[in-house]
Order: structure tokens, then C-alpha cells, then sequence
């Protein structure tokens, strides 16, 4: 990704310290998204975001530290992201949080049970 067709858009990466997550974030940050990363790893997500900077330039990531299968905690964090960059346009979940049947980064309202116990761990959190 050479040209930055993401410009203007804010991306919510969950599991951004490792493997997909951080891949993708650096991808994204590359074609011009601010890139919130999210990952309950401290240590890996600060590196990540590290490097996902470098590929986005200056301020174009933020990192937030989260357990997302911790709703209060989760949606916290959303409204911290949408103060940092005003939005939050797409949604990339790159680990699970469902619980008793709900998810948290959900692209979903949490009331929509079923779609959450279809997709489970690929599509929430
Ligand atoms: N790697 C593959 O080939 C592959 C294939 C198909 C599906 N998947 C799915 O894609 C997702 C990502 O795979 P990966 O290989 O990049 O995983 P990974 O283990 O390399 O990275 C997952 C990240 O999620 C973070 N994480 C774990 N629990 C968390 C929590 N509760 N809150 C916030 N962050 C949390 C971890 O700290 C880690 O940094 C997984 O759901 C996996 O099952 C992976």
C-alpha cells in the first residue's frame, strides 16, 4: 500500500500488538488511517505502535491498553479513541471477546445476540 487512499479515516484495530493486528495496523497507518491499537499486552502493542508510526508518520497511531472481553473497560476505550480522532470509521477485530453470549467491539449493537453467536471468535473483539 503506496498511496494513502485511507486519509481522513480512523481505524479501530483490536489485537494490534502481534501478528495480524500489528501487520495490518502498520499497513494501515502506511495508507494514511490513524490506526487506535488496541491489545491487552502492554509491552508488544508499544512496539507496535512504534512501528506502525514509522510506516504512517507522526500521530497517525495511538495506542490504548484493553482487555476488550472487559465491556465497562471496552467502551471506555472507544470513547477514548473517538476523543484522540474523532471517529471511528472501521472496525478491524483481531481477537475475541465474547461472553455469555455478547461482544464488545462488536460491528453490531451488543442487543444483537445472534449475530455475535454466528460469527463468535473471528468477527468480535
Ligand atoms: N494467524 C492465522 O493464520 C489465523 C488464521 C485464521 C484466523 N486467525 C484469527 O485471527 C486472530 C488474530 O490471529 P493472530 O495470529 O494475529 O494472533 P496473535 O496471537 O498473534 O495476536 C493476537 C493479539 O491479540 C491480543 N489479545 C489477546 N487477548 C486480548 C484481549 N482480551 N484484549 C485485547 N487484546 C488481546 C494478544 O495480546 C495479541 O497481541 C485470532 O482470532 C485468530 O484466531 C488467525
Amino acid at each position: 500500500m503506496t498511496d494513502r487512499i485511507l486519509e481522513g479515516k480512523t481505524v479501530l484495530m483490536t489485537g494490534a500488538g502481534r501478528g495480524i493486528g500489528r501487520s495490518m495496523s502498520v499497513a494501515l497507518a502506511a495508507a494514511g488511517a490513524k490506526v487506535a491499537m488496541i491489545d491487552i499486552d502492554e509491552y508488544v502493542l508499544v512496539e507496535s505502535a512504534k512501528e506502525a508510526e514509522d510506516a504512517g508518520g507522526q500521530g497517525s497511531t495511538k495506542a490504548f491498553v484493553c482487555d476488550v472481553t472487559d465491556a465497562t473497560r471496552a467502551k471506555a476505550t472507544a470513547e477514548e479513541v473517538i476523543s484522540a480522532f474523532g471517529s471511528i470509521d472501521v472496525l478491524v477485530t483481531m481477537r475475541s471477546s465474547v461472553r455469555n453470549g455478547s461482544a464488545t467491539f462488536s460491528s453490531r449493537p451488543q442487543s444483537s445476540g445472534n449475530w455475535t453467536t454466528t460469527c463468535g471468535m473471528p468477527c468480535c473483539g
